[in-house]
């Protein structure tokens, strides 16, 4: 493929530039499958894709299914966690037909890529990497994996092999981007004389906070602390009624002194469309008792319809598979292609 544009990107994409001009772009975002979408990720990320998808961006987006054994001693189930993740998806807006949704399992041509772009990153990199040293330490072992230390540059595979331009992310990815655009550059000067084989991606930073979970933690899904997408109405109703709060009565919006409470009033904000200070100010002195009631009716008011849509897709048989079948396809050409042409440039094309 020609590419448009190249080097000397902002590491930051202007979201006004990819409204004005969405065919520039490709994007590339991707799901660990450990677990079902919360709210987090539908503030943070799953709005944002759809939203692109539909100004027009070709997406692409990868269940990344070997990014589960990172940072884990046992698999846990990942075929049914890619299952619930592609639903999530398809729940909040994604469509198929305008996006590729594939695994990373099903597409080696992809994971191949890995074994050059892994000659050009250092060690040193690698261990200083903020995120890496974060999911090392949350996950509790004692001693971290190969591949949690390299997979941002698995990920930077995923970016590079549809030649993605555009990856919208939470700002605990930007160190992934950074490595990714390393990698580009680094490709182009030693192993292609300076030819543009690969651009350098730009993030697109949600504009949504990030979420806190239920126990004042950072919402997760390994935490137990989430509000899944696909919770019925009387789960979240329980997991909103025993979130930390405080104890003074009045509720205001200060994320640093109030954390519990300012997620709240953030994400009764976010539903709502408006400032976490109005929310605040309504709520005033009616406390937490009415400050979690309200969430809870603004919440289940705002996935109701995404529930709706996910179990319908939950009761058509086969239809994970044979979308995931058929993302793998269109994956799998492009991977080979950007992997014959890696090979070319390193010479290793015909022997
Ligand atoms: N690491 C990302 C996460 O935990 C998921 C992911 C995998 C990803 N590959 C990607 C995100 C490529 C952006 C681009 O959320």
């Amino acid at each position: 493929m020609t590419l448009t544009t190249t080097l000397d990107t902002p590491l930051l994409a202007d979201p006004a530039d990819v409204a004005a001009d969405p065919s520039r772009y490709r994007v590339l975002t991707g799901d660990r499958p450990t677990g079902p979408l919360h709210l987090g990720h539908y503030f943070g990320t799953l709005l944002n894709r759809v939203r692109l998808q539909r100004q027009g961006v070709e997406t692409f987006l990868v269940v990344a299914d070997y990014q589960v054994i990172t940072d884990r001693l046992s698999p846990g189930e990942i075929a049914a966690n890619v299952r619930e993740v592609v639903l999530d998806n398809l729940a909040a807006g994604i469509d198929p037909d305008r996006t590729t949704v594939f695994a990373h399992s099903a597409v080696p041509a992809l994971n191949q890529l890995m074994l050059p772009f892994l000659s050009l990153t250092t060690v040193a990199e690698l261990q200083r990497n903020p995120t890496v040293k974060d999911e090392a330490a949350a996950s509790g072992l004692a001693s971290i994996s190969g591949l949690l230390l390299t997979y941002p540059v698995h990920q930077a595979a995923d970016i590079l092999f549809c030649h993605g331009n555009l990856v919208p992310v939470g700002d605990d990815q930007l160190p992934h981007v950074e490595q990714t655009r390393t990698i580009a550059r680094r490709f182009n000067e030693r192993y292609a004389g300076g030819r543009a084989v690969f651009r350098e991606p730009q993030a697109l930073l949600s504009p949504a906070p990030r979420l806190l979970g239920v126990d004042g933690r950072k919402m997760s899904k390994s935490r137990g602390n989430a509000i899944a997408l696909k919770a019925t109405a009387d789960e979240t109703a329980r997991l909103i009624r025993r979130s930390v709060t405080d104890a003074r009565r009045d509720i205001t919006y200060d994320p640093a002194g109030r954390p519990g409470v300012s997620s709240l009033v953030e994400i009764a904000a976010l539903c709502l469309g408006v400032a976490p200070d109005e929310v605040a100010a309504q709520v005033g002195s009616g406390g937490s008792a009415m400050l979690k009631a309200l969430v809870t009716e603004v919440v289940n008011e705002e996935l109701r319809p995404v529930r709706e849509r996910r179990a319908a897709f939950a009761a058509e048989p086969g239809l994970v598979g044979s979308l995931l079948a058929d993302g793998a396809e269109r994956a799998t050409a492009l991977a080979e292609s950007t992997l014959a042409d890696v090979q070319d440039a390193l010479g290793m094309g015909a022997y």
